[in-house]
């Protein structure tokens, strides 16, 4: 969109929290409008390499040209992260040095009214991050029983009025099918209770938990985080920024997971096994944007970052945890 660019998220604490030193292979799953894969490769050059991943063929295409300086140190791939495993091994990478993950959709995404994620402008109701999926958030309001809409409204937004906004939706398509996003936000709105000076548009949590079922974001996440830290080599980081409580949650709850590997039966008061986790955290609280981030950029206010670090193993030896514990 003219006049706006997209500015990286947490920028100088993700590249403290990765740890970034010369040389190495990085993996940003997120690439985006290669704003923080910029930072990276310019922390570990002269000779760190980076895979810039995103599943959405534009953003790769932004980054490609964003990243085109740095050479072969940077390889792109349309791909969406939960294949890291696979294609750290079509590169032949059994190890990486640190891995970042800034989830959700970026401002190229958002402010685009062609792609269907803001309410703010009219346009087609898609929210796909990746085009080349069939289902778009309009399939999902037009063809889903009133019940699974109310259960995405409840449990992707955190909707508190998810079943009278799912009958609405139903009894709107009844009459003409639902198409486009400012269609949505208006039959949302007009549903919601007006009380008092408003802090969110009231159609937020419906648009995020449609684009959250759209694109199967939390499906897998944590297998990923899981099989990422497996890939991590001993000191490595993995550093993941989160725009919403669920995926926070989510991220805080798998990292926790992987600081303990007790294998002990469930009824032994304490651990007899004394098995060491696969990490430390280096976020005990997730860390937070600065005042003046949130002034410079908005879209940074609700950002969570959570860090751990790959503690001791055979370098080299790549480790799946959801494995190791089967
Ligand atoms: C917040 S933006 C990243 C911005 C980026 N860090 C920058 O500095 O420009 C999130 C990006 O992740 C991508 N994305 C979200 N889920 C993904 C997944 N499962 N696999 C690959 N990319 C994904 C989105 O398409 C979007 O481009």
């Amino acid at each position: 969109m003219p006049g706006r660019t997209h500015r990286p998220v947490l920028l100088r604490e993700a590249l403290d929290a990765l740890a970034c030193r010369a040389g190495g292979l990085w993996v940003d799953g997120t690439a985006g409008a290669g704003g923080h894969a910029e930072a990276i490769l310019h922390a570990t050059a002269p000779a760190g390499r980076l895979v810039a991943i995103d599943r959405d063929a534009d953003a790769v295409e932004a980054a490609r040209r964003r990243l085109e300086a740095f050479g072969e140190r940077a390889i792109l791939r349309h791909a969406d992260f939960r294949q890291l495993p696979l294609l750290l091994d079509e590169i032949g990478a059994r190890t990486v040095s640190g891995i970042l993950l800034d989830l959700g959709i970026s401002s190229l995404q958002l402010d685009d009214p062609g792609r269907g994620f803001s309410f703010r402008e009219d346009g087609p109701l898609d929210m796909r991050m990746d085009r080349s999926q069939t289902a778009t958030a309009a399939d999902l309001v037009n063809t889903l029983p009133e019940d699974r809409l109310a259960s995405i409204l409840k449990d992707f937004g955190e909707e508190p009025r998810a079943r009278p906004i799912a009958r609405a939706i139903v009894r709107a398509r009844g009459q003409a099918p639902i198409r486009t996003t400012r269609s949505l936000a208006d039959l949302v709105a007009s549903v919601l209770p007006r009380r008092g000076p408003v802090r969110i548009h009231p159609a937020t949590r419906a648009f995020q938990a449609l684009r959250i079922a759209v694109n199967d974001e939390l499906e897998g996440l944590s297998r990923l985080l899981e099989q990422a830290v497996g890939r991590l080599e001993p000191g490595g980081r993995i550093v993941v920024i989160a725009f919403h409580s669920l995926e926070d949650r989510l991220v805080k709850r798998t990292l926790r997971g992987l600081t303990r590997r007790c294998v002990c039966p469930r009824d032994l008061p304490v651990c007899a096994c004394g098995r060491p986790g696969l990490v430390r955290l280096i976020t005990s609280r997730p860390v937070r944007p600065s005042a003046s981030e949130v002034r410079d950029n908005p879209r940074s206010r609700s950002a969570r970052l959570r860090a751990a670090e790959r503690l001791g193993a055979t370098p080299g030896r790549a480790e799946d945890p959801a494995e190791a514990r089967a």
